[in-house]
């Protein structure tokens, strides 16, 4: 049975579709069977983070509805053969998705991957309350300022009242995603610090994803950044959050601080 996780966070446009790309990506890099699911009906923005807009058939609505079936509507990775997308439908009608729907395809495409990965829409509305509600994980991102602070609290709320877990009185893993980081603007007080993001969220630390021009270049080719440029800094810190959700331990690289080289780990080895 796949884990599944959702990407959620409250206040809109933080890098949830973002975040779902660059983590998606990078599990199945590991060569572990990813799909990534897209919520976020009417919008239909992964696909395109994708690169996949144009080989969109079927749709997450079309398989609910019964027009297609689950195998026809998912788009293999040109890049990585282990990552699939199951693209949103572009339909007005936010009440497409029906939980019933939405249970039977996560059901079944949880005895097929290791890792189903939902993308929410924003807000707290039908949309992010669906897509939350088979979640074993729950990536929360968050920016570091106050609004999107405030929203990410609401929706942890959320995640312990409105979930399956939380029915069968289980709890959510809930991880903290901070991104959009920029340590300079922090240093100046123009943003939150990630201690103070910390002390309001209280959730564990999932990883820090600097701003960079990295995740507009990679999305205009259409490329999840952590495969678009490995070595860039958002797609270290994606590649190690997902390194983290395999339950690996590795160090938090916080964005602005030298990254240790070869000699200062060398050193901090030998001690
Ligand atoms: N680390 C980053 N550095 C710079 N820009 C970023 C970063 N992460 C996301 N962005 C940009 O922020 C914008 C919003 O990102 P994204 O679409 O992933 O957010 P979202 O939370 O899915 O939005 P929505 O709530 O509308 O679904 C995009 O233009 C994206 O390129
Ligand atoms: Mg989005």
């Amino acid at each position: 049975m796949a884990k599944i996780i959702t990407v959620t966070s409250g206040k809109g446009g933080v890098g949830k579709t973002t975040t779902t790309a660059a983590i998606g990506a990078a599990l199945a890099r590991t060569g572990d069977s990813v799909v990534v699911v897209d919520f976020d009906v009417g919008l239909r923005n992964l696909d395109l983070i994708m690169g996949a807009e144009r080989r969109v058939v079927y749709d997450f609505v079309n398989v609910i509805q019964g027009d297609a079936r689950l195998p026809q509507a998912l788009i293999r990775d040109k890049r990585v053969e282990t990552l699939f997308l199951l693209p949103a439908s572009q339909t007005r009608d936010k009440d497409a998705l029906t939980e019933e729907g939405v249970d039977k395809v996560i059901g079944d495409l949880s005895r097929h991957f290791d890792w189903v990965i939902c993308d929410s829409p924003a807000g707290i509305e039908r949309g992010a309350t669906l897509a939350m509600r088979h979640a074993d994980i729950a990536i929360v991102v968050t920016n570091p300022e106050v609004s999107s602070v405030r929203d990410s609290d609401r929706i942890v709320g959320i995640l312990d009242a409105k979930t399956l877990k939380a029915e069968r009185g289980e709890t959510v893993d809930k991880r903290l995603l901070l991104t959009r980081y920029d340590p300079i603007r922090a240093a100046r007080g123009d943003m939150l610090k990630t201690e103070d993001v910390l002390e309001i969220l209280s959730l564990p630390l999932l990883g820090i994803v600097p701003e960079s021009n990295d995740v507009l270049r990679a999305s205009n080719f259409g490329v999840p950044v952590s495969i678009h440029d490995p070595e860039s800094a958002p797609a270290r810190a994606y590649v190690d959050a997902a390194r983290r959700l395999k339950g690996e331990t590795v160090a938090m690289e916080i964005p602005g601080k030298p990254r240790l080289g070869f000699f200062g780990k060398f050193l901090r080895r030998a001690a």
